[in-house]
């Protein structure tokens, strides 16, 4: 990455903004259910305590739409990251305003404040400059860490840099990195597995990819309409009718590029989307009129994992089926075992597909989880993300 890191500036008694990314899940009682982005970012809140700053953290948390609203209180991640931290977290009312001021002013060095929901103000998500400005007032230099929101050109991600020196910390230069080399420089053979319901969400992915593979999977059930636009009728599968044409042009790009493009060719089909559903393997020509395909079957797990295994750089998005019902997981499965037992860079993103891979307990024989959502498939589409454009370019 050709940005400033923490490593470039001096951060002593230094108020320090950090924008992170605390978009976490949590259950209708408000408890965290995965914490994996609050870990992922104590490399640089630890750095910044070591190096004796005074630490600002902000981030959003779901979608409050300029209102403040109790259940998107960052509370509980606060109390989350004292215990990771083993520090005190500070929790200002809000992310401005005179009490946060006098909160980040009253900083001591190595001092943890966590400023309250951004997305609390509209200002926020429209890139105002005012709000912008008042962010930055509240220090001297600003960090982004937060990649999973990188793909937002929000006040907190892309506004504030025009006020303040602004590096990247380390999730940030780790993820643009990592990914970044996979697509620039892989080792090869390179290639991608891209999964999840609609084709439509992962058409500028396949674009891109299609032009630096060796060869690309597609599985779940994206794979349908594929399978449709090659002749295959599916019975009730989630077929994306008015994306067939736009699949058999991605079929035909693959072939003229050389690329491998390789499709299910077997099914597990059932009449319904339900863990007590009857099910059966079935060939693409076996599906009837009232099934629907809810996972790849064993034979495609078999050729997929043939291609994944050996392959030198794996970069997964989107699971083979709807993994979250046991019975229409094992694609899903075989797809992680077979990513797991690479010796090659892997890298996932996604929050189902991260999903999927922790439920097996295999995350850690990846080379990479990313914590993006929709900023990793955006990276994945080449376009440039304006959280990371904003930062200073190295000298
Ligand atoms: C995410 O979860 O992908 C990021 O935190 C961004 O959230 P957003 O889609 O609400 O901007």
């Amino acid at each position: 990455m050709n940005k400033k890191t923490v490593r470039d500036i001096p951060l002593q008694q230094r108020k320090v903004f950090v924008r992170v990314d605390f978009n976490v899940p949590e259950d209708e009682n408000g408890k965290i259910t995965n914490d994996a982005r609050i870990k992922a970012a104590l490399p640089t809140i630890e750095y910044l305590i070591k190096e004796g700053a005074k630490v600002i953290l902000a981030s959003h948390l779901g979608r409050p739409k300029g209102q403040v609203t109790a259940k998107y209180s960052l509370k509980p991640v606060a109390v989350r990251l004292r215990e990771l931290l083993g520090q005190e977290v500070l929790l200002a009312p809000d992310c401005v305003g005179p009490e946060t001021e006098a909160l980040a002013n009253g900083l001591r060095d190595g001092q943890v404040l966590l400023l309250e929901n951004l997305r609390f103000h509209a200002e926020e998500e429209k890139n105002e400059p005012e709000f912008a400005r008042r962010l930055a007032s509240l220090a001297e230099v600003y960090v982004n860490d937060a990649f999973g929101a990188a793909h937002r050109a929000h006040a907190s991600t892309a506004g504030i840099a025009k006020y303040l020196p602004a590096v990247a910390g380390f999730l940030m230069e780790k993820e643009v990195n990592i990914t970044g080399n996979a697509l620039e420089k892989p080792e090869r053979p390179f290639i991608t597995i891209i999964g999840g319901a609609k084709i439509s969400d992962k058409i500028g992915v396949i674009r891109n990819l299609i032009t630096k593979v060796d060869a690309i999977i597609i599985g779940g059930g994206m794979a349908n309409t594929f399978l449709r636009a090659q002749g295959y009728t599916l019975g009730k599968s989630l077929v994306e009718e008015d994306k067939v044409e736009l699949a058999g042009q991605l079929l035909a790009e693959a072939k003229a590029q050389g690329v491998e493009l390789l499709l299910p060719v077997d099914l597990v089909a059932a009449k319904e989307v339900s863990g007590d559903a009857q099910t059966r393997v079935v060939k693409l020509t076996e599906i009837a009129a009232d099934e629907m395909a809810l996972d790849i079957g064993p034979a495609s797990g078999e050729l997929f994992a043939s291609r994944i295994t050996p392959a030198k750089t794996v970069i997964w998005n989107g699971p083979m089926g709807v993994f979250e019902i046991e019975k229409f997981s094992q694609g899903t499965k075989s797809v992680t075992r077979a990513a797991a037992a690479c010796a090659g860079t892997t890298i996932v993103g996604g929050g189902d597909t991260v999903a999927a891979v922790e439920g097996l307990g295999l995350a850690a024989e990846f080379t990479h989880i990313s914590t993006g959502g929709g900023a990793s498939l955006e990276f994945l589409e080449g376009k440039i993300l304006p959280g990371v454009a904003a930062l200073e370019d190295k000298t």
